[in-house]
């Protein structure tokens, strides 16, 4: 056990080595400001999560995965792959197992650095569940039945409304409590979860006494992105996203079929750039965006021309991600390695605390 450890951990050394990473130039400032140069010795920790759904898209980066990046340097950051969480939707051992491996790729391609930060799959630390089963017995049913995203998922997967669903957001809370984080790097889109997991904490803290912090959401300059049909948040499960790692060819065509302002009809129209999911989404990957912006309102540009432009400042602003995702890919032993050194790195932690609740709720 402790040799398949050492070795885990030799070969996070050696993948570390490897994934060192020069995150792409970045076009605008995100809050809060980038690395302090030497890290100082006590951090305050987050945590944040994502599903392993297979694609990462650009909602996931600039409402998220940015922030994970900035935030490894100031913080101790602990970044987890939802494996537990993605199982209420996917049945596929298979596929469940490959979209595990592409995420830790993904966001090891985007900036994550195993040196700075630790990143793990949910199924490794096991603890969660049990954590999860204990807030569970603090938690109303009727605290969960209200929430948005139960309600969502009962439509899209009516003949799949599994317990898990209804659960979800108490493992959720496990997930962030386990590790006492006290800030959570996440889109808007999961502020209901964040807020539960507020609640759920402090229903613990009230019965059994002080134990978690009540965890505070951090939000990029992005907090929601709208998916390419301009109405809706970008979502796998809408099929309104841009690839970010996909072929530029895919993303030309995504972001060629983004819906823009519905009421600029014809090219001498003015346009509207403050509906203009394009123009809007220029914010990031320029500095000229308000001349961009100036262009469509005076009709002196067509959406054509302005999505052209986008696609293309996409697709080069992801290809050094996309060419070290590449490389991982073809490695995948080390991402497997990163993962398992992660999960160790955390079963101190994730033992005190279960250590701690059990004796607090009389299991020991
Ligand atoms: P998930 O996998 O749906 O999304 C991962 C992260 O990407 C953000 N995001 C977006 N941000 C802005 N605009 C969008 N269109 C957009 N789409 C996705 C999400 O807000 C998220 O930060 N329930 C979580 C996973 C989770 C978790 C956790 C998160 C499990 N346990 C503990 C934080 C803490 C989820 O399904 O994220």
């Amino acid at each position: 056990m402790a040799r398949a450890g050492r070795a885990a951990q030799g070969q996070a050394r050696r993948a570390a080595r490897r994934l060192r990473y020069t995150p792409p130039t970045m076009t605008v400032q995100l809050e809060p400001s980038p690395a302090p140069a030497q890290a100082p010795v006590s951090r305050p920790r987050i945590f944040s999560g994502i599903q392993p759904s297979g694609i990462v898209h650009l909602g996931n980066d600039l409402g998220a995965i940015r922030n994970y990046v900035m935030l490894q340097y100031e913080y101790e950051a602990i970044y987890c792959i939802v494996d537990y969480h993605a199982l209420t939707s996917t049945h596929d051992a298979e596929a469940l197992r490959r979209r595990t491996r592409e995420m830790a790729a993904s966001l090891l391609a985007l900036g994550l650095d195993p040196d700075r930060c630790t990143l793990f799959v949910q199924s490794h630390r096991p603890e969660h569940t049990e954590l999860m089963w204990l807030l569970a017995t603090v938690t109303p049913v009727s605290w969960l039945e209200r929430t948005p995203t139960y309600k969502e998922k009962k439509q899209n997967q009516p003949d799949d409304v599994n317990h898990g669903l209804l659960t979800y957001p108490v493992l959720q809370a496990a997930d962030i409590a386990i590790y006492k984080a006290t800030k959570v790097p996440v889109g808007k889109d999961q502020a209901a979860h964040l807020e539960l997991s507020r609640e759920i904490v402090r229903a613990f803290n009230n019965r059994y006494g002080e134990t978690f912090p009540e965890a505070e959401a951090v939000y990029t300059t992005a907090p929601v992105v709208l998916g390419t049909d301009g109405v809706k948040k970008m979502s796998k499960s809408v099929g309104n996203t841009i690839e970010i790692l996909a072929s530029p060819e895919e993303i030309r065509r995504q972001v060629m079929s983004m819906v823009t302002d519905t009421k600029r009809i014809l090219r001498s129209d003015p346009g509207r750039p403050e509906v203009c999911n394009v123009c809007q989404m220029h914010r990031f990957f320029g500095d000229d965006w308000e001349e961009i912006q100036d262009g469509e309102r005076s009709a002196r540009t067509g959406c054509v021309d302005t999505k052209k432009l986008l696609a293309q400042r996409v697709i080069d602003h992801y290809a050094p991600a996309r060419e070290r995702y590449a490389e991982l890919m073809a490695h995948p032993a080390e991402v497997d390695g990163v993962l398992e050194a992660g999960a160790d790195r955390l079963r101190p932690l994730a033992q005190a605390t279960m250590d701690e609740v059990r004796a607090r709720m009389g299991l020991r």
